[in-house]
């Protein structure tokens, strides 16, 4: 696996904790971002009494959906790296007095956990240096019975399609400085080759594989079991 940048996963720590109240807001209330990461719990579909990691889990927009879904008898981890992010996780967390319900701060590859019944990444691997990597190595460090990724990149289906050249606008005025280290590159393509690689092991590395694009084809939303 390709070693992290200290400086790019310093700025994108930084990044993400400067605008995590931002973040949390649109995270939480953009036009059609709640049906999306239902769609996202439901093709991890984990079990009352699982134990599930959300890797890279930002302020924790995830969690109630994972929460209700392994009940207070299962755990729910939220990984991340950026500490204005973990906080407001936390804080989501204490408030909603879930005894069950953790951050930790940590990097993406290398997590301090042993194993998992199921993880989930959203909007997390367009950051990751080599995202293949990554999901291999939550396939392989985890264990975990089922895995699923929702992500966003350029649409190649007719409705999207026109509007790919607004979406490339919005992605490098928006990018963490994780996405714009390919100087010869858009951070827009760069976007769509990490997601497609991410995608790609999952489809490749799982049996019993669910993919679907939705959105307009913006969003990518695949999972899977071992
Ligand atoms: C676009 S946000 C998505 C957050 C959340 N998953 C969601 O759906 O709202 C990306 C998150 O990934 C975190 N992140 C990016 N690279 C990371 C890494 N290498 N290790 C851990 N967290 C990372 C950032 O701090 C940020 O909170």
């Amino acid at each position: 696996m390709r070693p992290p940048d200290p400086d790019r996963a310093a700025a994108a720590q930084t990044f993400y904790s400067r605008w995590a109240g931002v973040y949390d807001r649109l995270a939480r209330r953009a036009p059609g971002i709640r049906r999306l990461r239902r769609a996202a719990v439901a093709a991890l579909d984990p079990a009352p009494g699982d134990t599930v990691v959300d890797v890279g889990c930002g302020t924790g927009a995830n969690l109630p959906y994972l929460r209700e879904r392994v009940g207070p008898e299962g755990t729910v981890v939220g990984v991340d790296f950026a500490p204005g992010a973990v906080g407001r996780a936390r804080t989501l967390v204490a408030r909603a007095g879930w005894t069950n319900v953790s951050v930790c701060r940590a990097g993406a590859t290398r997590l301090p956990l042993a194993d998992a019944d199921a993880v989930l990444a959203t909007f997390l691997v367009g950051m990751l240096p080599d995202p293949a990597a990554a999901v291999e190595e939550w396939l392989v460090g985890l264990a975990p019975s089922r895995i699923a990724l929702l992500d966003l990149a350029r649409s190649h289906r007719p409705p999207g399609r026109p509007l790919n050249p607004l979406f490339g606008v919005v992605v490098a005025a928006t990018a963490p400085p994780g996405t714009r280290d390919h100087h010869d590159d858009s951070p827009a393509r760069v976007l769509d080759r990490r997601v497609a690689a991410a995608h790609r092991t999952l489809l490749d590395r799982c049996s019993s594989t669910d993919h679907e694009t939705r959105a307009g084809g913006f969003a990518y939303l695949s999972a899977g079991g071992r």
